[in-house]
């Protein structure tokens, strides 16, 4: 990564569909992968880069949110690397590494934004006040967006991760099919809540199989899929109007869903915000997001030293 905003390489090495034999990420498979391709990963993306580790200035890796075992494997490799290498290490905190996505995608893109985190582990809605300070207005009170679309496309039968199929069957289904509930938090009007939800479905499915019969699967995707997007859509526009935001920006993986790119886009048209979402390769977890957030980081003076932790938490 150069100044923040210019991809020199970008390697991704998948577990998926290891963890597709079990409906989902398994942490003791995912710490042994990361731990198997991280030498390889990097030289890797130095070698694409054109590039040794002579031209490199600095060592950005994430140290949280996230599963304790693979973020240890990163922390450990970057210090060694730092260590050996004489380079300043600097940590990344997730949820900054995916909205950084969109500084890679949108060149003028600069905070002040109201941004939609959406992700696997996350659903916040916060606003963004430079590159490393944001005041967090809202976030989920159980599950995260990809969770909720993750666990109800298990029931549904649908491989992992969940979220992926369930908003490709979703383009093919009737929205208006099922009625579902819409859950909003009382006296809380940014944050989210997606179990209730998650579990209307789930029991609309235990009953059909009761009585012998079959859903029609596109339908209830689409209409599950509206119905996770609107309670998305509602607080952020609801944000967006009451902090008078001009900007408004999704990130994380489920920043890659259809419809939600599509409403927001519509809403943002409609009341005459700049809408930004990362290009499809950056929504899901990548190193260069994380590369990019290292740099605002780095010029903020945030270095980490060789004490540096790994935190499941935010
Ligand atoms: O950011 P990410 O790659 O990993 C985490 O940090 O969690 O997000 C993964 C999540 C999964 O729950 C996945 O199902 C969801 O993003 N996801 C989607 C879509 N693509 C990925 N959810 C809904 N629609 C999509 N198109
Ligand atoms: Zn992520």
């Amino acid at each position: 990564m150069e100044d923040g905003r210019d991809v020199r390489s970008s390697v991704v090495a998948s577990q998926v569909e290891e963890h597709r034999l079990y409906g989902g990420v398994v942490p003791e498979i995912a710490s042994r992968r990361h731990a198997e391709a991280i030498c390889g990963v990097v030289r890797e993306a130095l070698e694409q880069a054109a590039c040794t580790l002579e031209d490199i200035d600095a060592v950005a890796v994430t140290s949280s949110p996230g599963l304790i075992g693979a973020l240890l494997v990163g922390v450990n490799f970057a210090k060694g690397l730092s260590l050996s290498a004489g380079l300043p290490l600097v940590a990344v905190n997730h949820l900054w590494a995916h909205i950084a996505a969109n500084y890679l995608t949108e060149p003028a893109l600069e905070p002040p934004f109201l941004c939609l985190v959406v992700s696997g582990g996350h659903t916040h809605l916060a606003h963004v006040q430079d590159y490393t300070r944001m005041e967090v207005l809202g976030r989920t009170r159980d599950d995260a967006a990809g969770e909720a679309f993750d666990k109800a496309a298990r029931a549904m039968g649908l491989p992992y991760p969940g979220g992926v199929f369930l908003d490709e069957l979703a383009e093919r289904g009737d929205e208006t099919a099922f009625r579902l509930p819409h859950p909003s938090v009382e006296g809380a009007p940014y944050d989210f809540s997606f179990s209730g939800l998650k579990t209307a479905v789930i029991n609309l499915l235990h009953n059909a199989a009761q009585k012998g019969t079959e859903l029609p699967r596109e339908d209830l995707a689409a209409s599950y899929r509206k119905a996770v997007v609107d309670c998305l859509v509602r607080n952020t526009v609801r944000a967006a109007q009451e902090t008078g935001a001009k900007r408004l920006v999704i990130a994380g993986g489920v920043s890659a869903n259809r419809l939600l790119r599509r409403r927001l886009e519509e809403e943002a048209a409609a009341h005459g915000w700049a809408f930004f979402r990362p290009a499809l390769a950056y929504c899901g977890d990548n190193a260069a997001m994380v590369a990019a957030q290292g740099f605002y980081e780095a010029q903020a003076g945030h270095f980490a030293g060789l004490t540096l932790n790994a935190s499941p938490s935010f």
